[in-house]
């Protein structure tokens, strides 16, 4: 059985101060809770100690929302996968189209970071998902494929059996627009299938794919009731504790 997996991503939002406050008040609402999925929250990287060293990390993973293409030296404001590993993280999102399309994160640079962060015992949450033309263009398949391919297919198996995927169509983040749970399952089976060529069934049916874009509490129901959607990538909603925990009380 693959895994449930609900992810915040805070994005550049809150303040250190901001920030432990809400992971301290969801750790203290998921307290003596049984919930039925993973949690994670992917804080701005100033927070990532200070947030592990304040909540039950077996409860709720801690995620960097970037690293570094290289592993040390003299790169003026990076920080490596190493560092992230070293505040008790275990995850990272990576290739969010906020960092392909505003800091031209390339095909062949998320390749580096997501064998970084896999040698440093780091989960990748590998983003991929189509702009708003390309769905129109009906290209959204060749181009969710491409991103994979590109990036991911040099991994062995092994490897490739600790990524987490988030498909986040681009129209729909931030916007207020949900893809529909058909477009939803449409995508994440197309995915499921493409990956399973590669690496065979086994793998990627334990592979978790999750769902991005405008996802809250009024619609995660029915995006996670979704056979091929094991969770969700909430950036907005997952900013306050009473708009999160709904979206993980979902499964
Ligand atoms: P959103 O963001 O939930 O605010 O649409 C999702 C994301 O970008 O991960």
């Amino acid at each position: 059985m693959r895994k449930k997996i609900v992810a915040g991503n805070w994005k550049m939002n809150k303040n250190l101060q901001e920030g432990l406050a809400l992971a301290q008040e969801l750790d203290a609402a998921l307290k003596g809770k049984q919930v039925n999925c993973g949690v994670v929250i992917g804080t701005p990287f100033i927070h990532l100690a200070s947030v592990a060293n304040a909540i039950d990390t077996e409860k709720i993973g801690v995620a960097a929302q970037n690293c570094a293409d290289k592993a040390s030296g003299a790169y003026t404001g990076e920080v490596s996968a190493e560092m992230v590993a070293s505040t008790g993280a275990k995850y990272v999102i990576l290739g969010h189209s906020e960092r392909r399309a505003y800091y031209h994160e390339t095909a062949g640079i998320l390749k580096e970071k997501v064998l970084l962060a896999l040698e440093n015992n780091l989960t990748p949450i590998f983003c991929i998902g189509e702009v708003l033309e390309e769905r129109e263009a009906n290209r959204h398949f060749d181009v969710v494929k491409s991103q994979v391919t590109a990036s991911l297919f040099d991994l062995s198996k092994e490897d490739f059996s600790r990524i987490v995927l988030a498909y986040e169509p681009v129209w729909a983040i931030g916007t207020g627009k949900t893809a529909t749970a058909a477009q939803a399952q449409e995508m994440h089976a197309f995915i499921r299938n493409t990956l399973s060529e590669k690496y065979g069934e086994e793998v990627v049916e334990n592979t978790s794919i999750l769902y991005g874009g405008s996802c809250n509490a009024s619609n995660a129901k029915e995006l996670f009731s979704n056979p091929d959607v094991d969770g969700g990538l909430i950036g907005g909603a997952s900013l306050g504790v009473d708009k999160f925990m709904p979206i993980i009380e979902a499964f």
